[in-house]
């Protein structure tokens, strides 16, 4: 029970911690916590990518400004699982994320 509640609070700093940590605007949606919900089960936790989706943290085919990130996040790619966001996602909700995309790839530089 104690190492139960110890644990929790433990996992809570660390959520915390790592919200601080990353980039995203103070008042819009946070980008960071957009793409963990919505982005990370494909192209994994920091954009290294998994089996279902290409990483994301460096040089990428459709561009890596955010102006073409947001593109291909609101359109999609067609025939491929990169399906397009805009019917769940609002505008600013996908610049934020395409922003925190761009921030991924440049911590690699
Ligand atoms: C169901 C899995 C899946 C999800 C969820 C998903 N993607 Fe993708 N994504 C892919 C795949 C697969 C590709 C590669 C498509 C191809 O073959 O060109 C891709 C491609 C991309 C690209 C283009 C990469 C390049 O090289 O230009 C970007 C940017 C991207 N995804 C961002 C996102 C963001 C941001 C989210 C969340 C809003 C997201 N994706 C959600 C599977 C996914």
């Amino acid at each position: 029970m104690r190492v139960t509640a110890v644990l929790l609070v433990a996992g809570a700093a660390a959520v915390a911690l790592a919200l601080a940590v990353m980039p995203g605007t103070a008042d819009g949606p946070s980008g960071a916590a957009i793409y963990a919900a919505t982005c990370a089960s494909c192209h994994g936790d920091r954009g290294q990518g998994t089996v279902m989706g290409k990483p994301l943290d460096g040089d990428k085919v459709y561009g890596n400004t955010q102006a073409e990130v947001a593109a291909v996040i609101r359109d999609g790619i067609p025939e491929t699982t990169m399906t397009g966001f805009k019917d769940r996602l609002k505008d600013d909700e996908i610049e934020s994320v395409a922003a925190f995309v761009v921030s991924l790839a440049a911590a690699h530089e």
